[in-house]
């Protein structure tokens, strides 16, 4: 079993890049089965959902290769529509291939992708949108079985809350649809624009990605493209917090300021100097860290809850008292245990918690809960006297592409030793 070992009290200073989005490349993976010839995906990171995701390109038949941080997948015929259990069971976000299989071939069957370590994650806006479209939905021991028998057609479709899964999913199934598709309160996150532009790049007609009205004109065919996967910002936020809480410095390359105006705005308030430039974000935290007002997850452009946990972290070490409100998932705290078992003072009830800052933090043997939680653990272990061993780091290796090898170049001590054999 692999842990990482972090010696705390050491400043991050330094210049690192940030890598591919994990939740831009998802969908794109996805998004390959609908284009006929041969896509190239730059930027792709090497996380384990990305292989997830291209395990289950070639159970479907593709073929998939590596050429250094691109990701080549040739799709000129499908063999098959369905994705079995033990694929769906390795990454919750499998279901975004519901949309792409279904509006390729018409049909698709599936494993529900049931709970996961945020709490339950409904699937049902996925399956409304798809039924409006004219795929009837059958769902039987957990096995959901899609089918549109007389095509897919377009339809205006409003959403009960801006979900980014089910905005996806639907652009997927509309892009290759009989007519007009319109998403109304659709997420306006940047991986939904990511999406939009990969499929205008592969022949598809996608308007108004990025605003709440998303409208997709269905064409007859896509054909495969280059793409490059856009730059991860919930690392770079990590990357930003672990100067934060080390009180240091760091210049993250390949970052777009404009997607993360939210968690930078927290960090000015917090004290630092945040300096955004066109592609790189300069932050330097040489001043004690202050507590902040209260902060709200929320649908971007808010706060994005994929940050709610790493804050966490970087607060406990600011003077005063802050306050957090979960808005997006049920059970998203559940890493604060582990965190007070490291000097953390953060008590919760419901979607609030209250983290009273503290001077110092205690290294500890932890284990990560989920991938956010897990590097909420890892920038904790960073500040923290003494010795911090985290353990279950399967969970962070998800969305993060060797964790120690980024952190350990910007000054961090921190490696990843295997255990238990
Ligand atoms: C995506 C991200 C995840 C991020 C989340 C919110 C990927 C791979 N994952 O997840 O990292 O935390 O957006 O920004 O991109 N919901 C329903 N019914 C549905 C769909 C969603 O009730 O049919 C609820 C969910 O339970 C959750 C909320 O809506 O409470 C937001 O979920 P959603 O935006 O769909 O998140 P994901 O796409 O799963």
């Amino acid at each position: 079993m692999q842990k990482l070992v972090i010696s705390g009290e050491k400043k991050i200073s330094g210049e690192i890049s940030v890598q591919g989005a994990k939740n831009s490349a998802l969908p794109l993976l996805a998004g390959c089965v609908l284009a006929r010839g041969e896509t190239v995906l730059h930027n792709c990171p090497r996380l384990s959902d990305v292989f997830a995701s291209t395990r289950i390109l070639t159970h479907l038949g593709f073929r998939c290769r590596r050429e250094g941080d691109s990701v080549i997948i040739s799709s000129d015929t499908i063999s098959r529509s369905d994705i079995p259990e033990e694929l769906m069971r390795e990454m919750r976000s499998s279901i975004v291939f519901l949309g792409a299989i279904i509006g390729r071939c018409g049909k698709c069957c599936l494993s529900f992708p049931g709970g996961c370590e945020l709490g339950p994650r409904p699937i049902d806006m996925h399956i409304s949108a798809l039924k409006q479209m004219g795929v009837s939905i059958c769902e039987e021991y957990g096995v959901l079985c899609c089918e549109a028998q007389k095509g897919i057609h377009g339809a205006k479709i409003t959403l009960s809350f801006p979900s980014v899964g089910a905005t996806e999913n639907i652009m997927m199934a509309a892009v290759l649809a009989k007519g007009e598709t319109v998403i109304r309160n659709a997420a306006r996150e940047p991986e939904i624009c990511d999406l939009a532009e990969f499929l205008n790049a592969c022949g598809g007609r996608v308007y108004g990605a990025g605003t709440s009205t998303i409208t997709i004109s269905g064409v007859n065919e896509l054909r495969g493209c280059e793409h490059r996967v856009m730059s991860d910002r919930i690392v770079c936020a990590t990357y930003l917090g672990a100067a934060a809480i080390t009180g240091g410095e760091v210049n993250v390359r390949g970052a777009r300021p404009e997607d993360i105006e939210a968690i930078l705005s927290v960090f000015e308030e917090m004290g630092c100097c945040v300096y955004p430039y066109r592609d790189s974000i300069y932050m330097s935290c040489h001043k004690p860290l202050r507590s902040v007002k209260t902060i709200r997850t929320m649908p971007y452009p808010g706060f994005p809850t994929d940050a709610q946990s790493i804050m966490l972290a970087v607060l406990s070490k600011a003077k005063g008292t802050s306050v957090m409100v979960e808005n997006i998932f049920e059970s998203r705290y559940r890493q604060v245990g582990e965190l007070v078992r490291m000097g953390c003072m953060i008590k919760t009830e419901g979607k609030v918690a209250i983290i009273e800052g503290v001077k110092k933090l205690y290294g500890a043997r932890v284990v990560a809960t989920d991938l956010r939680g897990g590097a909420a653990l890892v920038l904790a272990g960073l500040s923290a006297q003494g010795e911090t061993v985290i353990s279950n780091i399967k969970l962070i290796d998800r969305g993060y592409e060797s964790i120690e090898n980024a952190l350990s170049s910007i000054g961090a001590d921190i490696r990843r030793v295997t255990e238990g054999f």
